[in-house]
This record gives C-alpha cells, sequence and structure tokens, in this order.
C-alpha cells in the first residue's frame, strides 16, 4: 500500500509526532507521559488527537463514539476525514509553522486501519480521502503501540465497565484484530517512518522505549538545546538518573 499521504511535515520547522494502535493499548497515557517530559526539559509541546482536536472537532468526536449512534461506516469515514480537515487546516499546520513539537493521539494511519482494515473500504478510496483531508500533512515520526487483541480487551473491559467507553471499543474481536493487522502493514510499508513499540510492559518501562526513540528523533531535527542533546546521547540508566 502506498504510504498514507505523500508530504511530510518536514519542510515545515516543527515536529510532527503521532500515537496509534487499537484501543486499550495506553497510547494516550503515553502522550501524557512524554508531554510532560518533554516540557520539563523546557520544550514547547502541542497536545492533540483526532477525533476531536478542535472545537468543531470535539462535537464531531462526541457524536461519531456515541454508543446510542447508528453510524453508516460511509458516514464515519466521512465524518473522520471532515474532523481531520478542520484538525489539519485550524490546529496542525499553523502549530507546525510555529515551530511547535506537535504530539497527536491518533491521525491518518487510524483511517487506514480502522476504516480500511476494519470496515473494508478499498485502500484506493481510503488514500484518496485521507490526501484530501491531510492535504499531503504527513507525521515526521509514529510510535505504534502495539498490543494483542486479547491484552487490549483485558484493558478496555475497564472502560467499558466504568462506561468510560466509546462506539468502537464495544466493536468485536474480530474487527480489532483487522485493525491491528491494519496497523502492522502500515508499520512495515514505511518502516523509517512508524516505530512500532511493544505494549505489553508496564506504563514506565513502555515510556522508556518512546524515550529512547523520540529524544534521538528530536536531536537530529535540532529541537534539543546543547544541555538536552547531551542528556539524548547517554546510555539510558544515565540519561534518567540525570533527569532526576
Ligand atoms: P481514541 O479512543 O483513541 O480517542 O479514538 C477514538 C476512536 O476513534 C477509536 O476507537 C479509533 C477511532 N478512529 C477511527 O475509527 N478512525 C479514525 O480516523 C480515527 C482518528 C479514530
Amino acid at each position: 500500500m502506498n504510504p498514507t499521504c505523500t508530504t511530510s511535515s518536514n519542510n515545515m520547522a516543527g515536529a510532527f509526532i503521532t500515537f496509534e494502535g487499537i484501543d486499550g493499548c495506553g497510547k494516550s497515557t503515553q502522550l501524557r507521559l512524554l508531554a510532560s517530559e518533554l516540557r520539563v526539559r523546557g520544550i514547547t509541546v502541542v497536545t492533540t488527537r483526532e477525533p476531536g482536536g478542535t472545537p468543531l472537532g470535539q462535537r464531531l468526536r462526541a457524536a461519531l463514539l456515541d454508543v446510542q449512534e447508528q453510524v453508516d461506516p460511509l458516514a464515519e469515514l466521512l465524518v473522520f476525514a471532515a474532523d481531520r480537515a478542520q484538525h489539519v487546516r485550524k490546529h496542525l499546520r499553523p502549530s507546525l509553522a510555529a515551530n511547535q513539537v506537535v504530539l497527536s493521539d491518533r491521525y491518518a494511519d487510524a483511517t487506514v486501519a480502522y476504516q480500511g482494515a476494519g470496515r473494508g473500504f478499498a485502500p484506493e478510496l481510503i488514500q484518496e480521502i485521507v490526501q484530501l483531508a491531510t492535504e499531503g500533512l504527513r507525521p515526521d515520526l509514529t510510535l505504534l503501540f502495539d498490543l494483542s487483541v486479547a491484552e487490549s480487551a483485558v484493558r478496555t473491559r475497564r472502560r467499558i465497565e466504568s462506561k468510560r467507553t466509546d462506539r468502537l471499543d464495544i466493536e468485536d474481536a474480530e474487527f480489532h484484530t483487522r485493525v491491528r493487522n491494519g496497523y502492522v502493514e502500515i508499520a512495515k510499508a514505511e518502516p523509517a517512518r512508524i516505530k512500532v513499540i511493544d505494549a505489553r510492559g508496564s506504563v514506565q518501562e513502555t515510556h522508556l522505549a518512546v524515550m529512547d526513540i523520540v529524544m534521538p528523533f528530536l536531536e537530529d531535527r535540532g529541537l534539543l538545546g546543547a544541555e538536552q542533546s547531551a542528556k539524548s546521547k547517554a546510555p539510558r540508566g544515565k540519561r534518567e538518573s540525570s533527569a532526576n
């Protein structure tokens, strides 16, 4: 399959990092941890998400994920695309142009995995809609948190029991298996952009794996100060103790 989009944010000043994975993989927790770690290190970070990264997007998110709503699959695909079109133009591009490090909880790969692999829409249609919505803006780095469907189900079950669930959380295991396989395929097609992280470990273990990828990446892009650059080159143990 072709890359999700055709142009990366490389021609813009900031850095665009996306977090992906099946429901319950822990990506949102990892995004929060990374954002606070980067802020402690003096790096300005914008956190956002899809769906729901703009005021319009928040309203679309509420409608899309409402467990009571009967959403036609084509309508679902198009509303995710509408959310993304607004997000790219009103929030992502302006933030990147202002030299921000942008961390987004999901982006276009989610449409390839959920609506493409999960719902079964043709790859060509998905690519066309993704291209339209993103204007070719693609992430510089994507962290894919990989977890089996059985393990993710244990985590989402807690959300379901506490009623903090959404319409896609409660899809069956076959759907989530197709989505996971879809993500794995995307990662195979774009190994330079997409880094797969084993999400079975503890929150802290996964966080260390995230830092091991993100700090050298930010350094390569010249987004770390001299002191942070030195830390990003230090072995993990030294780096962590010097950060405390
Ligand atoms: P979240 O729970 O990670 O915030 O994501 C909300 C749900 O929306 C999740 O089940 C994945 C789904 N989703 C899609 O199906 N397609 C998309 O393009 C996006 C961004 C999310």
